[in-house]
């Protein structure tokens, strides 16, 4: 496993610049950081990656893709806070985890992911707070080989969840949070 410090890679699966979903996905690597885990926020923004296209793979896998990569081989757990489209996962999502889990040169295709700890969570200015879309993410990262924590956390009404400093309004909420991002740490801990 890498480094034998245990760390989470904290994204959103959008990329707007006033994403909730990244406001979420910061607020839990706060949240991580209190409870005594170590937590990377990374903007999925700042890491374009073509639609892809195996031909595009064929011709050189692009480096933002292998930006990624050395990102993600360095930490042992994920935390994704994604908002749902239609009902299912975001495209950006479903793009950047199927570039990461191409094999590249002496990595076979999952290893990146294999053994790793994932947690999810979804925001939306809706009342269901993208809560249909995170079975199906749990599913996909299922697949790929990562060890999906259950209860995962859905935020409703997220447009006037949080306070100026990024925090949640309600109590409850911000308990659940804590809950899901003490069960990673404590997850990872008891990893050897
Ligand atoms: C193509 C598309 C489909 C959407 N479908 C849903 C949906 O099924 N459920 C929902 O709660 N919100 C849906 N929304 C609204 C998003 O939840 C909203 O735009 C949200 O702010 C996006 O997340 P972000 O703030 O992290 O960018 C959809 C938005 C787009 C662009």
């Amino acid at each position: 496993m890498g480094s034998s410090v245990k760390k989470v890679l904290v994204f959103a699966g959008s990329a707007r610049e006033a994403s909730l979903n990244k406001q979420l996905a910061k607020l839990a690597a706060k949240r991580i950081e209190a409870l005594g885990g170590e937590a990377t926020f990374i903007d999925l923004k700042d890491y374009p990656c073509p639609l892809f296209d195996e031909d595009i793979e064929a011709r050189g896998v692009p480096e933002n893709v292998l930006k990624l990569r050395e990102i993600l081989a360095d930490h042992q757990a994920v935390m994704i806070a994604s908002p749902e489209y239609n009902g299912f996962i975001t495209p950006l999502l479903k793009n950047t985890l199927d570039w990461l889990s191409r094999p590249y040169q002496d990595t076979p295709g999952l290893k990146l992911f294999a053994g790793k700890w994932a947690a999810l969570v979804a925001a939306s200015p809706g009342g269901l707070g993208g809560i249909r879309a995170l079975p199906l993410g749990q599913q996909l990262l299922a697949n790929l080989g990562l060890v999906v924590l259950p209860q995962p956390l859905s935020l409703a009404k997220a447009g006037s969840a949080f306070n100026d400093s990024g925090a949640l309004h309600d109590e409850t909420t911000g308990q659940k949070l804590d809950a899901l991002c003490q069960r990673l740490v404590d997850s990872l801990a008891a990893t050897h």
